[in-house]
């Protein structure tokens, strides 16, 4: 077992940074869970990880209708706006029941001209609709009354038409009616899953069909991310034309490559001054992290996992800087939401705005009376099974096919943090195109960039955790705009 000195380790960090909310599972523990079942295997690089899987032909059903009956009319405690939004479900496998619901906001502006643009939350088993459309870059906020929205000025619906997608079956509202397919998800599943997903839906929104088309996504989405573009790539070379109109994909801190980004935590909570460097050394000699590795020492990696076990226990490991939530409680009257100051209570919010019957049933969601209780993160998937150790193959697959590759990084997250990203992608060894510079908005540096040749960027976003649109709105609608345009972040802030 290559990993059991690290395992511990690793297991008694996600404790630490898991806060015991009163309810479902936050993204902190859904990573710890897939890590755990990981690091049980012998995890070396298999390429037939990434192999398609195979059917007669994708089920593509009839849609005609779906798109009006999936119209949102207005939410609870919404405030009007301009573009149109959409909330449904859509079959991803008939013979099993399975059926994946999206929430679907329509640029504000030119929604016939823009692209399409596809956003995963990670986990595995975090939900698109809580972080991504409700705390992240959605149009819209939930106050502290969890009955209440605001409008985010940031919402990337300003840059395209953005796609939340909940999956893999089991996250938020999307399910199966054979609960056996709770017990067997893994990557190869859900990206033929979400293929699936993504070929209906655009028979259903049929003039998206061929739209310029970009998939993005975060932390454990930097596998679900590739993976589905990998798909589409197979399917539109087997079908010898265009199904899919894809264009490029964009990762944030997201899981690349296991090694590597392992090594990266370690090395980013000593040069923060979090852990200390005795602790660094001891963990990288005993604890079988990093490529020279003497042979673990169990007991003396657990020792030095009880001493990074304190060191994180008060702080949150996904954005380092940041308060705690002291109070889940909601409020009885709504406290002033800010867009620039991130409540770290949220996702108490959104639990209590999507748990009620009335949002459900203008968001056209539960429609089949599940028998447990929307979560940010699923506690009905109960097991992870493929889960290739690197992703590093596909990043190179894109570039050989002239796909766009993004790959960001919230520099005040210490989960994935920037150290991981820029190991794991100085294994690929890419030419340098663009050496590395700071790039600049409204007379800030908004972070750092460096481009490969081959088409590869790579930006950090300063001042960001893990979930970087929470933390940093702006920096990331502006990182997001210029992925889509296909122009350099900025070096002065004229070229805004
Ligand atoms: C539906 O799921 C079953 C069980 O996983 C699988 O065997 C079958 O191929 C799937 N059908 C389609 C059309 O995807
Ligand atoms: C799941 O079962 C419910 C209840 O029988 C049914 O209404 C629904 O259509 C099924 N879902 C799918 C995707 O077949
Ligand atoms: C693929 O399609 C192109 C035209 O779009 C055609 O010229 C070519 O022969 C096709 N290739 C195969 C293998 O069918
Ligand atoms: C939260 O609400 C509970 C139940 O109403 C109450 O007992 C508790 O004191 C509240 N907590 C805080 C920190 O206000
Ligand atoms: C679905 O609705 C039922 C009530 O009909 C509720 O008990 C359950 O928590 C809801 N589940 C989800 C996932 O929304
Ligand atoms: C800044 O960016 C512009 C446009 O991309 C480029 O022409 C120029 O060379 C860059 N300047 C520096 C100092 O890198």
């Amino acid at each position: 077992m290559v990993h059991t000195g690290s395992s511990i380790l690793f297991f008694s960090l996600l404790i630490s940074s898991f806060l015991a909310p009163t309810h479902g599972k936050k993204q902190t523990e859904a990573l710890g869970f897939l890590h755990k079942s990981k690091l049980t295997k012998n995890s070396a690089v298999d390429t037939s990880s990434f192999e398609v899987i195979q059917r007669d032909r994708v089920e593509v059903l009839p849609q005609e209708g779906l798109k009006e009956r999936d119209r949102i009319e207005k939410l609870p405690g919404q405030p009007n706006v301009e573009f149109s939004h959409y909330g449904g479900y859509v079959t991803v496998n008939e013979t099993t029941g399975k059926a994946f619901y999206y929430y679907f906001a329509e640029a504000q502006k030119s929604p016939h001209s823009l692209p399409l643009l596809l956003w995963l939350n990670g986990g595995p088993g975090c939900s698109s609709l809580a972080y991504g459309a409700m705390q992240e870059h959605g149009p819209f906020r939930v106050h502290s009354d969890g009955k209440t929205l605001y409008k985010n000025r940031y919402s990337w619906n300003h840059a395209a038409n953005v796609l939340f997608l909940e999956s893999p079956a089991g996250v938020g509202f999307s399910y199966s009616n054979t609960t056996s397919d709770f017990e067997r998800g893994g990557d190869k599943e859900t990206a033929s899953d979400n293929y699936v997903f993504l070929l209906n839906w655009l028979e259903r929104f049929s003039e998206y069909k061929n739209r310029d088309f970009y998939i993005s996504g975060e932390s454990y989405a930097g596998h679900y991310v590739p993976q589905l573009a990998h798909t589409i790539l197979h399917h539109n070379k087997a079908a010898n034309k265009t199904l899919v109109n894809l264009k490029g994909i964009i990762i944030g801190n997201a899981l690349i490559n296991d090694d590597t980004d392992l090594v990266g935590i370690y090395d980013y909570l000593a040069s923060h001054a979090i852990i200390s460097d005795e602790s660094l050394y001891q963990i990288k000699k005993y604890c079988n992290v990093g490529v020279n590795a003497t042979p673990p020492s169990l007991d003396k990696c657990r020792a030095v996992g009880n001493d990074v076990y304190m060191d994180l226990e008060n702080i949150d490991l996904y954005n380092i800087y940041a308060p705690l939530c002291h109070n889940t409680n909601l409020t009885q009257k709504p406290k002033k939401g800010s867009l620039l100051d991130f409540d770290p209570c949220s996702d108490y919010y959104v639990h209590a705005y999507m748990n009620t019957p009335e949002v459900q049933k203008a968001l056209h969601a539960n429609v089949t009376k599940l028998s447990y209780d929307w979560e940010s993160c699923s506690e009905v998937i109960k097991y992870w099974d493929d889960s290739p150790s690197t992703i590093l193959p596909l990043l190179q697959e894109f570039m050989e096919n002239g796909l766009r590759v993004w790959i960001f990084s919230g520099d005040t997250d210490g989960r994935i943090p920037v150290t991981s990203t820029k190991y794991s992608i100085n294994k690929m060894k890419l030419p340098v195109k663009t050496a590395w510079y700071p790039w600049m908005l409204n007379g800030e540096v908004g972070g750092y960039t460096e481009v490969y040749k081959g088409d590869l960027t790579f930006a950090t976003v300063r001042g960001a955790g893990h979930q970087v649109p929470s933390y940093q709105p702006l920096r990331a609608l502006s990182l997001i705009m210029h992925f889509l345009a296909g122009t350099p972040l900025p070096n002065t802030s004229r070229h805004d």
